[in-house]
């Protein structure tokens, strides 16, 4: 598509990454908002080459045979922070802040458990965007982010998107759904999710019709892409002129 490419082309041309940092963009919310759809319009309206989405819930943590048993029967809370390797999450987005090379863990929701001997490596990343419940709750991936964004959405709707999407894609029957919402999912985000709205420097509402909302977060975003492609011209040319001066 001539026209797309053309897009493409102009706007590739403004932005000179690989960046010396990657700039970071935290998603949170709680569970069934959207996080993940607002997420991925950002990352392709963007456009930028070596964007990364991660999801947080890759960091789920393993459980002991007990504890699986638990959570087959809807009985493990998987919705306080501590249920989230937020460390493991930390050490993983700060080796990318630092132009490191790191390993994110893959997660099975059917099994409740890590995918065994699987990771995925990632390295060079220009622009980083996690999502998950609890990316706007620890202070140490906070200090790392550039923009965290929240986003909002009332716990009925968030429900209903839950039950079709835990049938649907995570194996999940709707007593076991309706039970563990019941007694887990909502209690913990009244308790810990929605007080990490405050964490956020922009609140986007979750409604089918919330395109002017995510439009605005992404010139905001864009405008600062270039603000960081000009600073670092600038820095390569300043980089050039010392060395020629030798
Ligand atoms: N969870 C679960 N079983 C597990 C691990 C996590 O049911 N073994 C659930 C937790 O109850 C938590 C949810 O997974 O509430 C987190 O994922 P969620 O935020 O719902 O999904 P995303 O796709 O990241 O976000 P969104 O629905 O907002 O797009």
């Amino acid at each position: 598509d001539v026209k797309k490419s053309e897009n493409f082309e102009g706007k590739s041309s403004r932005y000179i990454p690989p960046w010396t940092t990657p700039y970071i963009i935290g998603i949170g919310g709680t569970s069934g908002s959207g996080k993940t759809s607002v997420a991925a319009k950002i990352v392709s309206s963007i456009n930028v080459p070596w964007t990364v989405l991660i999801s947080l819930d890759n960091f789920y943590k393993p459980l002991n045979a007990e504890d699986r048993a638990r959570a087959f029967r809807n009985e493990y809370d998987f919705d306080e922070p501590d249920a989230i390797d937020l460390d493991l999450a930390y050490k993983c987005i700060l080796n990318l802040k630092e132009g490191k090379r790191t390993n994110i863990p893959v997660y099975s929701f059917v099994h409740h458990n890590r995918v065994p001997d699987k990771n995925i490596v990632i390295y060079g990343a220009s622009v980083v965007v996690i999502e998950g419940i609890y990316a706007l709750h620890d202070p140490r991936l906070l200090d790392l982010m550039d923009l965290k964004i929240y986003v909002d959405a009332d716990l009925d709707v968030c429900l209903a998107r839950r039950l079709s999407r835990d049938i649907v894609s995570r194996g999940r029957d709707l007593d076991g759904c309706i039970q563990q919402w019941e007694k887990f999912v909502k209690p913990d985000a009244e308790k810990f999710v929605k007080p990490t709205m405050k964490n956020a420097n922009a609140i986007i509402p979750s409604m089918s019709d919330n395109g002017t909302a995510v439009g605005l977060m992404i010139n905001h975003i864009k405008s600062k892409l270039e603000l960081k492609s000009d600073e670092h011209l600038r820095e390569l040319i300043r980089l050039g002129s010392s060395h020629s001066q030798y």
